[in-house]
């Protein structure tokens, strides 16, 4: 029997996907807007695929797969197991259908909770299908941001739900300050899960510096948006100014302007912009410029995990998802670095076929810190590094300032 605590969680996080779907009208599971937006339906099976892939096929013997098919259609991108779907084609398949796919859920749940009864202290599994929990909570997060976009696309606008995630409060704005000095970041702990990127621990180098407790709001971003900050070519990268012109940006994801009046839709539904709440939905380019303009500067990722540390407020406990509605860094939004997203001084991939779950992508990518109210309470971590690249936006992602103090 593998450990209580594990079997739990594992329950948990597979209802946890299926009560977010639930609220969803059969039609919505299928749409893919655009590619780096996966259909619901897909969500359902890729998780599912993830457990039967990588945990039941090794651990049974001549194991005889759900539907051979399911192989391709949902695996993501591990290219070490054969060949798979394209990503911008997840919305073209019609078939299996939603039903189909709850049924494989079932099924493969089922198969786990048997796997886990049968086996007495297998490291091994434990270590896999901590995992395989984890790679859920990621994916619970992506399901939000991927429903809010499939329902932002559509010019009806729908709420997806009247009551979760609710308005962010003020809070008081301050600075942090930090001296110089040798610090440590990273993961290194034998207790507490944490993803190969996140390791090994090491030492960094910091100038002094100092970082706002608050996250940029809607109403500041405005004052940047009214000063035509997206006109003024020199706050820009230029990739970023290739980006703005490119796709005509002229504000975050989801703003919209009627009457004289800005308007942001949200998971409720259409919303008069409220100035207090933090700016969501902004790329790495929009939050580079919006700190240029500002004459300072966004955080390196070990800056955030210093202060992060500081604050020692990760911790998140009780309700599924992280429930307090304050404006503060490390809760509410993704906050960008200005941290390229590259392997730590002696990193080193899981081992097999899970090698390719964060290694491959450090090329073109920044890190973001924190977490978001969408982010499962256990998957919060000071040492969590979440990567987008530059242009990308529909994730939750919000703008911290920091200054050089020197
Ligand atoms: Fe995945």
């Amino acid at each position: 029997m593998i450990d209580d605590h594990l079997v739990k969680r594992f329950i948990e996080v597979r209802r946890y996907t299926e009560s977010i779907c639930s609220k969803l009208e059969i039609e919505d599971f299928v749409v893919q807007p655009v590619p780096e937006v996966s259909p619901p339906k897909w969500h359902l099976a890729h998780t599912t695929w993830f457990l039967e892939e990588l945990i039941i096929n090794k651990f049974q013997i001549n194991y005889d797969f759900h539907d051979n098919v399911f192989r391709k259609l949902f695996n993501s991108y591990y290219k070490g197991l054969g060949e798979h779907w394209l990503q911008s084609a997840r919305g073209q398949l019609s078939r299996p259908t939603v039903k189909e796919i709850y049924t494989y859920r079932e099924i493969i749940t089922q198969k786990i909770l048997e796997l886990m009864s049968h086996q007495k202290n297998n490291y091994e599994l434990e270590q896999i299908i901590e995992l395989a929990i984890n790679h859920e909570e990621q994916h619970i997060e992506l399901l939000y941001m991927d429903i809010k976009f499939i329902l932002g696309a559509n010019p009806s606008l729908p709420a997806y739900d009247e009551m979760i995630l609710p308005a962010i409060a003020n809070a008081t704005s301050r600075w942090e300050f930090f001296s110089e000095g040798l610090y440590e970041i990273g993961a290194d702990s034998a207790k507490n899960f944490y993803y190969d990127n996140e390791a090994p621990k090491h030492k960094i180098f910091l100038r002094p510096y100092a970082i706002r407790t608050t996250l940029v709001t809607n109403g500041e971003y405005l004052e940047f948006i009214e000063s035509n900050g997206y006109e003024i070519p020199t706050l820009w990268l230029s990739k970023g100014l290739d980006w703005v012109k490119n796709n005509n940006i002229k504000s975050p994801l989801y703003w919209f302007k009627e009457d004289g009046l800005w308007y942001e839709f949200t998971l409720h539904g259409k919303q008069l912009l409220d100035k207090s709440a933090p700016v969501t939905h902004v790329s790495y380019f929009e939050a580079e410029a919006y700190a240029r303009w500002k004459d300072l500067r966004l955080p390196t990722e070990g800056e955030f995990e210093i202060y992060s540390l500081s604050k020692k407020n990760l911790k998140k406990t009780s309700t599924f998802l992280h429930p307090e509605s304050v404006n503060t860094l490390d809760s509410q939004l993704w906050c960008w670095t200005q941290s390229s997203y590259s392997p730590y001084p002696g990193y080193r991939p899981f081992a097999g076929a899970v090698g390719e779950y964060n290694g491959k992508f450090m090329c073109n990518q920044f890190v973001l810190k924190g977490g978001c109210f969408a982010t499962p309470s256990g998957h919060y971590r000071n040492t969590y590094r979440n990567f987008y690249e530059p242009h990308q936006r529909w994730m939750f992602s919000g703008i911290v300032l920091a200054k050089d103090l020197i």
